[in-house]
């Protein structure tokens, strides 16, 4: 295990979705070079898509800056049209992937059977894996989160592991939306998350919790300043490399004070 999970190092991570082409990929890269090569009291890390994930590793060459997926397949290699592996992911210079993000919960019908079998890939193919979890609006309103989103860990808590993994709270209603979780809410979730961690898995407490949904600039140091939150899953706002970069500073100086 690496100093590294052991310490909760912060962890910036940009989801860049289905967004842009192949030039605009390389553009945002090389933007980004600057702005986060100067925080490197936190980890940094992009996710485009997959067509993307090796020209970016190409443009942030000799960067500190890791580069991961968004998704990879629950299956090693064989006949599944349309899947990418772990392992291709790795082969294209990915080191990290995000299992369980809430559009493909939402979208691709993905469960915790599946998840469980997609984090055995990862591993298999020696990549970090960012598991997702959050709560819907309809489950909030009915006062339900807390269950739902412990419910989503023990589905693959026999293969969590805290030398490879590190969860990410986004409460579904406040992606992509302009709504964020109050930074005492999320706080009160990630605190229930590290708990359930320590009860259940060894050295629990020590896996790494960041928070998404609608983070940006200006509401970044008041979250960053929360005990348990070591960091983010930034969706619309990582693909302003400004916007990311205030971030990440604001990570990075929230935790180094
Ligand atoms: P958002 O997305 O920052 O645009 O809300 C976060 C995510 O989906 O990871």
């Amino acid at each position: 295990m690496t100093d590294t999970v052991f310490t909760r190092k912060p962890l910036l991570a940009g989801n860049w979705k289905m967004h842009g082409l192949q030039a605009d990929a390389r553009q945002l890269a090389e933007a980004l070079i600057p702005q986060l090569s100067p925080l490197s009291s936190i980890d940094r890390l992009v996710c485009p898509p997959f067509l993307h994930v090796g020209l970016v590793k190409q443009a942030l060459a000799g960067h500190d800056i890791a580069v991961g997926g968004q998704d990879c397949s629950s299956q090693a290699s064989g006949a599944y049209t349309g899947d990418i592996s772990a392992s291709m992911l790795k082969d294209a210079g990915a080191s990290h992937v995000i299992l369980g993000h809430s559009e493909r919960r939402q979208y691709h019908g993905e469960n915790g059977i599946v998840l469980k079998a997609k984090i055995e890939q990862a591993r298999a193919a020696n990549l970090m894996i960012v598991f997702c979890v959050g709560e819907t609006k309809a489950i909030r309103e009915a006062g339900q989160s807390e269950a739902i989103v412990l419910e989503q860990l023990r589905d693959v808590l026999a293969v969590l592991n805290v030398a490879d993994c590190v969860i990410a709270y986004e409460p579904v209603w406040a992606i992509g939306t302009g709504l964020t979780a109050s930074p005492e809410d999320a706080q009160s979730m990630h605190r229930t998350i590290r708990t359930f961690l320590q009860e259940n898995l060894a050295d629990g407490a020590k896996m790494r919790i960041l928070y998404g949904g609608s983070v940006k600039p200006d509401n970044a140091l008041t979250l960053s300043q929360q005990p348990d939150i070591d960091g983010f899953l930034v969706g619309g706002a990582s693909l302003k490399a400004a916007d990311f970069g205030a971030i990440g500073s604001a990570l990075a100086q929230a935790k180094n004070s």
